[in-house]
């Protein structure tokens, strides 16, 4: 079994780099922190980036959970390779790219990227947005694409510290830490991320970001409404390449006791997704 720390960062292949870089700091508030001619890294709290846009295929995404233990690639690898699952270690240059001392990938059964790494580089500034104080206090979770959502959980369950805080019908909400999820398995055709979420501070920094986007005339698929899992705010827009961000104030340190903690059954009806009655615009969460 393999610990996992946190869900630490996203890397997605774009064809547009200016684009991804307008969009993320003039529309999402994070901060542009490094550009290359192929790589463009965004801050969005203590870490050094938590959405990297690198030059590449639209729907190349990558997942990078950080190690509980930093000495554990090497036991961590053995253990994926042992267990049949197609992995293999990333290159120094590699690392270099990623802001990380080093890493080892491997595919989960429905085919996403997912990587391990250890040593993650920390921000030695902080975060700090072009755009407007934007209330956002750092990265929070993904939606995960799965094509089997019993065989994906079962997949995390056998051999991770995975555990499940909810259900939304066959869809399960994951956490490897004490906070709601790190990361939902959603039904669709094929791997890849489903919707980046990033945590802001107050329902107030949420309510600003609606304007902000009907403003700039960015198409909100979902929201502002309530999680009935995990009790947060939300809001959801499109973004870059189809990519659906989030903001949400529900990444709080709700599970209390991991030992006694029931996941819950919630049936797959829109009430599930929003307590106020928003309506999703999103394919994965129609009922
Ligand atoms: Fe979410």
């Amino acid at each position: 079994m393999i610990e996992l720390r946190d869900i630490h960062c996203v890397h997605l292949g774009t064809r547009d780099l200016d684009a991804a870089e307008e969009f993320c700091t003039e529309i999402v508030g994070l901060q542009s922190i490094k550009r290359t001619d192929t790589h463009l890294y965004l801050r969005a709290g203590k870490r050094h980036h938590s959405v990297c846009y690198f030059k590449g295929e639209p729907g190349d995404h990558r997942i990078a959970f950080e190690l509980m233990d930093w000495k554990g690639l090497e036991k961590a690898m053995v253990y994926l390779k042992g267990s049949g699952i197609e992995c293999g270690y990333g290159t120094d240059a590699e690392s270099e790219l990623r802001f990380t001392h080093a890493f080892g990938w491997f595919k989960d059964p429905t085919g996403n990227h997912i990587e391990l790494w250890v040593r993650p580089t920390e921000a030695n500034r902080p975060y700090h947005p072009s755009l407007r104080p934007t209330g956002i206090t750092g990265f929070g979770h993904i939606g995960l694409n799965t094509t089997d959502p019993l065989r994906d959980q079962n997949f995390w369950l056998e051999h991770f510290n995975a555990r499940i805080s909810d259900w939304i019908g066959p869809a399960p909400l994951l956490r490897v830490k004490q906070t709601h999820h790190q990361f939902a398995l959603f039904p669709t055709s094929g791997p890849g991320i489903q919707h980046i979420n990033h945590q802001v501070d107050t329902i107030d920094d949420l309510l600003k970001f609606v304007y902000h986007l009907q403003e700039r005339n960015i198409k909100i698929v979902f929201g502002p409404g309530r999680h009935a899992t995990s009790g947060g705010y939300f809001l959801y827009f499109e973004g870059l390449d189809g990519m659906v961000y989030e903001f949400s104030t529900s990444d709080r340190m709700i599970i209390e006791d991991d030992a006694t903690h029931r996941p819950r059954q919630f049936a797959l009806e829109d009430e599930s997704f929003c307590l106020f009655g928003s309506k999703p615009d999103i394919a994965e969460f129609a009922s």
